[in-house]
């Protein structure tokens, strides 16, 4: 027998070079003890690397499609993935389109580990719930405890540093911890719940925006515990309302049947702050999810004049602020010719992530839906119960959408005071951004109307 140990479970490189070597040296997959660091070694196992390749060594073949699997695959905590591995590699040399064959035992295996893989990595991006703690020179710091199924934390450490770059925080595991001090990312011994921070303030906010996104009229109890397992409800504040909210939902479909209201109008959130921290966690939707950072409104915080926007896109997620990127150009110019000071006023999104699809090196932009939209209203009700402002400029029907909750036409209702059940003012318009998608005529029109609905928002405000 010929040993084969990754210093590390997740180490992908380490079964790569080894397999490659084994191959190479034509050893059958029976003639190899695979271990991962956790002392699971066949301890009858000559205990050397494995031979060098004879001259000349045998060609190795995988394709992407094995690679990319093997390099999901290698992260199950099953012990046997490694030979599964290796036995399918070794398949693979002379049968090249093995994992066609999905009768095929071993592909059956491969596909289900790294499926597996997947919808754990999936679930630690959604319920890492993060506690503040601040530490003995005052600096704040969010702390996290997650036990995954398999052995993901290294392969979801990239999505909580892009997700939450500029804070401190420590995600703390049964097998190791992560801490992003702003800068660096550093990994430490394992840790244990007790050592991750009990309620914060946060927590009463999150636990109010799931109590205010909970439709009792929707309620699907088997759905709602598929997406949001009971094992993770522990570490998940907004669980504890879950049976209350259960146990409530007939009642409160009828109330809100009878009144037509918001149930939980009571539950918002107090402060600007609070709604940025809450954003910067929300992971309620497939795009709170997608490893963006969430784009927080900016400017007067008593502003009469509130802008929203869809959505940010490329350059607001990168540079973290909203409008800054072509759109932002197009409507701080018409503005300008407007005459409105945009410095003077709050601009924010009906939505507060990006949601893009990846082509390449770039991100496509991509429409959220409306139940996306429905989702971040709360956040954007929020800001307009704090702000208070007396005239509010939709930017498209998305944002008319998370302002009115409801998706009016464009050009039916532009240009026009909508006024509200609380006396603001909505101002409907086209997006700037379609603006940027049309060419000629159609551009020089667009653009004529969208300066006219500009000046029309210019003379109301004064
Ligand atoms: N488009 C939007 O709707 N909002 C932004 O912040 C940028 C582009």
């Amino acid at each position: 027998m010929i040993a084969a140990d990754l210093a590390e479970p997740d180490d992908f490189e380490a079964w790569r070079t080894n397999a490659r070597r084994l191959i190479a040296s034509g050893t059958p997959p029976e003639m190899v003890a695979w271990s991962d660091g956790g002392g699971t070694a066949d301890l009858f196992a000559d205990t050397v690397t494995p031979p060098a390749a004879p001259a000349p060594p045998r060609e190795v073949r995988a394709s992407r499609v094995f690679m990319d699997l093997a390099r999901t695959a290698v992260l199950h905590s099953a012990p046997e993935r490694l030979d599964l591995l290796y036995r399918l590699l070794w398949r693979l040399q002379d049968r090249p389109r093995l994992l066609d064959d999905a009768a095929d035992p071993d592909v059956g295996a491969l596909r289900r580990m790294a499926m597996q893989v997947r919808r754990d990595i999936h679930k630690m991006h959604a319920f890492v719930r993060f506690r503040s703690v601040t530490d003995e020179d005052g600096v704040e710091r969010y702390v996290a405890w997650f036990e995954p199924d398999h052995h993901i934390e290294r392969a979801t450490a990239d999505f909580f540093v892009n997700r939450f770059a500029s804070q401190r925080w420590s995600i703390l595991t049964p097998r190791l911890s992560l801490h992003w001090d702003g800068m660096a990312l550093l990994e430490g011994p394992p840790g244990s719940r007790e050592d991750a921070p009990g309620e914060d303030a946060v927590e009463d906010l999150w636990v109010s925006y799931y109590r205010s996104i909970f439709n009792p009229a929707r309620l699907k109890v088997g759905m709602m515990v598929k997406e949001m397992p009971r094992r993770y409800w522990k570490n998940l504040p907004e669980a504890r309302e879950i049976a209350d909210l259960i146990a409530g939902a007939h009642k409160r479909e009828a109330s809100m049947i009878a009144t037509g209201a918001s149930l939980f109008d009571d539950a918002a959130p107090a402060s600007l702050e609070a709604i940025a921290g809450g954003i910067a966690q929300c992971r309620r939707c497939t795009i709170g999810c997608n490893g963006t950072r969430a784009v927080m409104g900016e400017g007067a915080s008593d502003a009469r004049l509130m802008i929203v926007g869809e959505q940010p896109g490329d350059t607001e997620e990168l540079e973290n602020r909203p409008f800054v990127g072509p759109a932002g150009q197009i409507l701080d110019s018409a503005m300008g010719e407007a005459g409105i000071d945009r410095s003077a006023a709050y601009v924010t999104n009906a939505v507060k992530h990006f949601k893009f699809a990846p082509r390449g090196k770039i991100r496509l932009h991509q429409n959220p839906t409306a139940g996306e939209i429905d989702m971040c209203r709360w956040w954007l009700d929020g800001e307009r119960a704090l702000v208070k402002p007396k005239v509010i400029l939709a930017l498209g029907a998305s944002s008319a959408r998370g302002l009115m909750g409801r998706t009016p036409s464009i050009g039916r209702e532009r240009g026009q005071a909508l006024t509200q059940g609380d006396g603001t003012v909505i101002w409907l318009t086209a997006h700037p951004s379609y603006l940027l998608r049309l060419d000629g005529e159609a551009r020089e029109r667009e653009h004529t109307r969208f300066a006219q609905d500009l000046a029309g928002l210019a003379q109301i405000l004064r």
